[in-house]
């Protein structure tokens, strides 16, 4: 007789599961709004901007996998709850939840002496206090549906060194990691796992086209792997941390930075 290890097949458990994706309607988040959807998710598309959430949904759906856009601002309390119920009302059920949306808000690189209250609102809305609604209305639904889940949220490997000239960014970063840990310290009892990705600087089409060549160049030089993440990659350590194969997995933050971590010759401001 076969062992259950070389008799079955690998089950990810996520065929039919709906998943909602925030921000998914460019970059790292349309990456793992597509690869959920491989998984067998049945996703739901958030973004700020109803173009870029149809787009992601249709291009789901022209590849065979149910999919819905919910636009929505996730810094408002009101539209996140609404997303949520959207989700719901046209997916059924949410298991997965990843948080993504963040970023420096657009706001330039700036010395610490020379922030004021508004960058510094804005950053930390942008990342901690948007996560943070978001996990309170995913988790919410999840109680209520009494079938546990996942919730992952995207952090930044910013928060495992000093983040100079974007330190409201590492900090409301480094605040999603511990939002993360004492969640899933709460919510574990009832089935709800809660994790964080960690990117290093990843190329996003934002990333190829803000960034300069030589900036890209000695980050990958910097790097251990010798190479950036691509936001495919972030899409498979979605499905991953999403997945059975992690349902041992809970409140922590998981690196995805080519070794960036390690390197003792790591360029200034190579999360933008
Ligand atoms: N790109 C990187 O190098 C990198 C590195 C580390 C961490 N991260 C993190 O990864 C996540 C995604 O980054 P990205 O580079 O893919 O960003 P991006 O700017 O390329 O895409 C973000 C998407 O989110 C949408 N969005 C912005 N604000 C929103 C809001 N309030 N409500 C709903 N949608 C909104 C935008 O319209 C856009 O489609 C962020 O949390 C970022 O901090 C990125």
């Amino acid at each position: 007789m076969q062992s259950e290890t070389t008799s079955q097949d690998i089950d990810l458990g996520l065929q039919g599961k709906v998943a909602l994706v925030t921000g998914a309607g460019a970059g790292i988040g349309r990456e793992i709004a597509r690869w959920l959807a491989r998984a067998g998710c049945r996703v739901a598309v958030n973004d700020i901007h109803a173009e870029a959430a149809e787009q992601s949904a249709a291009e789901l759906r022209a590849a065979g996998r149910e999919a819905v856009a919910v636009v929505a601002n996730v810094r408002e309390e009101a539209e996140v709850a609404r997303m949520v119920e959207e989700t719901r009302r046209a997916l059924g059920d949410l298991h997965v939840a990843v948080n993504n949306v963040g970023m420096n808000a657009q706001r330039p690189v700036t010395p610490f002496v020379e922030l004021d209250g508004d960058y510094v609102r804005d950053v930390l809305e942008q990342n901690l206090v948007a996560t943070t609604l978001c996990c309170i209305a995913e988790a919410r639904l999840m109680l209520a549906q009494g079938r546990g889940g996942v919730i992952l949220n995207v952090s930044s490997g910013e928060t495992t060194r000093p983040s100079p000239q974007l330190i409201p960014y590492g900090a409301a970063k480094a605040g999603i990691n511990h939002l993360t840990q004492s969640i899933a310290a709460e919510l574990g009892p009832q089935g709800i796992r809660v994790v964080a990705m960690a990117p290093g600087t990843t190329l996003t089409e934002r990333v190829r086209e803000t960034f300069r060549q030589e900036h890209v160049d000695a980050i990958r030089e910097s790097n251990p792997l010798r190479r950036m993440t691509e936001p495919e990659e972030l899409g498979r350590m979605a499905v991953f941390l999403a997945s059975d194969l992690a349902r041992c997995v809970t409140g922590q933050f998981v690196l995805a930075d080519a070794g960036a971590h390690l390197s003792r010759s790591r360029p200034a401001n190579a999360d933008p």
